[in-house]
């Protein structure tokens, strides 16, 4: 096969850390008369698989939107069946991708979860205490907003003036730099309370794919894109050629 377009070279600029917007798991199941566990199950495998693809590429951190705050108010049911996906099957796979040498951090109200479902999500995490380097970062009972508020009333706990840094330090992703890439699946053109403050200088790459069909290809295709974009940061391109 010849190299096209969309394939990774030498050359192509991989970003550090991206996120992803899984979305569009429920369509993927209903468009093929399946029950929307099914979706999510089939979502789940296909997040492991492009987590192992992403960290083949050279990519150090990986932050996935699984589940938002306001996803907590959907029918009892299909939490109950998210739950079991992570009761059942969370701890072997991400064993798998961690393996590598990957720390897994859970970003989220955790405390909004069931039990026995936390429990499970910091055993996981201590698992992979013992790495440096590389991430993962899962978004459980996630929301930008949320997270930001908590980050505030903690600074005021504190006494403390903020800075944009030390702002940073007391979000979630603490440990994660921002974003250089954020990826949505599922045809949907919006971040839904995703990361909102770390995203500043993200790209953003919408996919017309539904999550379970996103394909190590379909990743490769956004970075390509990536790879190809100016990032200026409010400079001018006179700027970054003389590296001012
Ligand atoms: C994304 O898929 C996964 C979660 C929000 C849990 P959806 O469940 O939102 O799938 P669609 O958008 O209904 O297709
Ligand atoms: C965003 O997807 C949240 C996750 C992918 C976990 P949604 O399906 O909840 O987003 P909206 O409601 O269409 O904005
Ligand atoms: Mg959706």
């Amino acid at each position: 096969m010849g190299i096209g377009k969309n394939t990774i070279t030498g050359e192509t600029k991989i970003p550090l850390h991206i996120a992803l917007i899984m979305d569009g798991n429920g369509r993927w199941a209903k468009k093929r008369l399946l029950p929307r566990s099914v979706g999510h199950k089939n979502g789940m495998e296909r997040m492991i698989g492009l987590m192992e693809h992403a960290f083949d590429l050279g990519v150090e951190y990986m932050t996935v939107y699984a589940l938002s705050t306001e996803n907590l108010r959907r029918p009892k049911e299909e939490l109950e069946g998210l739950f079991n996906l992570i009761r059942n099957h969370f701890k072997e796979y991400m064993g798998r991708v961690c393996a590598r040498g990957v720390r897994l951090r859970i970003v989220g109200d955790v405390s909004l979860l069931p039990e026995d479902v936390q429990q499970i999500l910091r055993e996981s995490e201590e698992e992979t205490a013992k790495y440096e380097g590389k991430g993962i970062n899962i978004a459980l009972a996630y929301g930008a907003r949320n997270e930001i508020v908590q980050a505030v009333n903690r600074a005021i706990e504190r006494g403390e003036k903020v800075t944009e840094e030390s702002f940073a330090s007391l979000l979630y992703t603490a440990e994660t730099p921002d974003p250089d890439l954020i990826i949505r699946t599922g045809k949907e053109v919006r971040l839904s309370n995703f990361l909102l403050y770390q995203a500043a200088y993200a790209e953003l790459y919408f996919s017309d794919k539904m999550f379970p069909e996103f394909s190590d290809k379909e990743l490769e295709k956004a970075i390509v894109e990536y790879s190809a974009r100016t990032r200026r940061f409010g400079k001018t391109d006179e700027q970054l050629e003389t590296k001012e």
